[in-house]
């Protein structure tokens, strides 16, 4: 994969770079933002594009169930489908592993899940998980995995971790014994786990870093530990996966989490907070969150974020959105999804820019110390 790091903090592991895919260049960091079943709920590409998202994400197990590989094979795989022409990456299914514990079955050879839609059987395998992200035509895939819950016993972790570890080699081998359908190159990346135990982590990274994955993933990170163990986590990882491939947090996070993981030598980030909290009426300024549903904010005709010089803190009030939510209007939930996935990108570009300028640390500080402070 064609990664090159463009620039590196001196006070920390935090680096720029560039991460280039068929469907265009990325520059990292980068947030992506999470469009599980080929959609980012009420935004549409040409204004995911005026956001300045550069790649989105998408996931195998829901595009799997619905609309199924045959129509995404006559699609002509998801960026037709859906008319992105940016970059896009697929999770596996392995984080619905975790969050469907009661609707899925794990064997050597892969996961038996009961659909959470009618109760049908659908067999994962790390082999067709693959079959299927080369059907989607994603330009990045991951492995299928096991996300175990925290806290869990060591010993389950341990063996879990090895499963994912046997899986990874199979999706390794077949990634590279099959070819892309629609004739561009598709990347593969390995994901970690071995929970917080720094020797399981330890453990997973190097065996992953010796399939020679074109990337790396934290994964089963912002389950419910505390902060400081993910952050322990990426420091361990930071000194076993190699400096020349991306490295990606996966589901993560909060702005204090993303800038704490970059200053740790992470690259890439996908969450639904922005969206999920924006269709709630929550939404990021850079003093802090607000949620526009509260009565107080019935006559606030200031923007979302004074200042803020994004589309909907040019063109809308705190008060005008606080009334489309209040009465059901869908283009409230847009807005407060467009300001909150806006307010995202400008975190990671802006970390960017003070990475290249080498004033990184002291910039998350103050902007952190004003997120912190809940001034609005
Ligand atoms: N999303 C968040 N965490 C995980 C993980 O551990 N595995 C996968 N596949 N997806 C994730």
């Amino acid at each position: 994969m064609n990664f090159s790091v463009t620039a590196k903090d001196s006070r920390s592991a935090a680096r720029c770079g560039v991460l280039s895919t068929a469907h265009g260049d990325i520059p990292t960091p980068i947030f992506m933002p999470v469009g599980t079943r080929a959609s980012v709920k009420s935004i549409e590409p040409d204004e995911l594009k005026a956001l300045d998202a550069k790649i989105i994400l998408a996931n195998t197990y829901h595009l799997y169930l619905k609309p199924g590989n045959d129509i995404l094979f006559k699609a002509g795989g998801v960026h037709r489908f859906m008319n992105w022409d940016g970059p896009l990456l697929t999770d596996s299914g392995g984080y619905q592993v975790y969050s469907l514990t009661d609707l899925r079955k794990i064997s050597e050879e892969g996961v038996m899940f009961k659909s959470h839609l009618d109760g049908s059987k659908l067999h994962f395998t790390p082999e067709n998980v693959v079959d299927t992200q080369r059907i989607i035509g994603s330009d990045i895939m991951m492995p299928l995995d096991e996300c175990p819950p925290w806290p869990a016993e060591r010993e389950y972790v341990r063996k879990s971790g090895e499963l994912t570890l046997r899986w990874a080699e199979r999706a390794r081998n077949h990634f590279l014994s099959t070819r892309p359908h629609y004739g561009y190159e598709q990347f593969q990346f390995g994901i970690t786990q071995g929970g917080t135990f720094d020797d399981l982590r330890a453990h997973s990274s190097r065996m992953l870093v010796e399939m020679d994955f074109d990337g790396y993933a934290v994964g089963g990170m912002a389950v419910g530990e505390p902060a400081e163990q993910m952050y322990r986590m990426l420091d361990l990882s930071h000194t076993i996966l190699p400096e020349s491939k991306p490295r990606y947090l996966m589901g993560v996070g909060t702005p204090s989490n993303i800038l704490n993981a970059i200053e740790r030598g992470i690259d890439m980030f996908d969450c639904v907070i922005p969206t999920r909290e924006g269709r709630n009426g929550r939404v990021y300024t850079r003093k802090g969150t607000i949620n526009l549903r509260a009565g107080k904010y019935a006559d606030d005709f200031r923007p979302i974020d004074e200042g803020f010089d994004n589309h909907v803190c040019r063109n809308y009030s705190r008060a005008y959105i606080r009334h489309l939510l209040n009465v059901g209007e869908i283009l409230g939930l847009k807005l407060c999804t467009m300001q909150n996935l806006s307010f995202y990108l400008w975190l990671t570009s802006t970390a960017r820019e003070h990475i290249a300028a080498g004033t990184f640390t002291d910039w998350k500080e103050s902007f952190l110390m004003e997120f912190n402070s809940n001034g609005n």
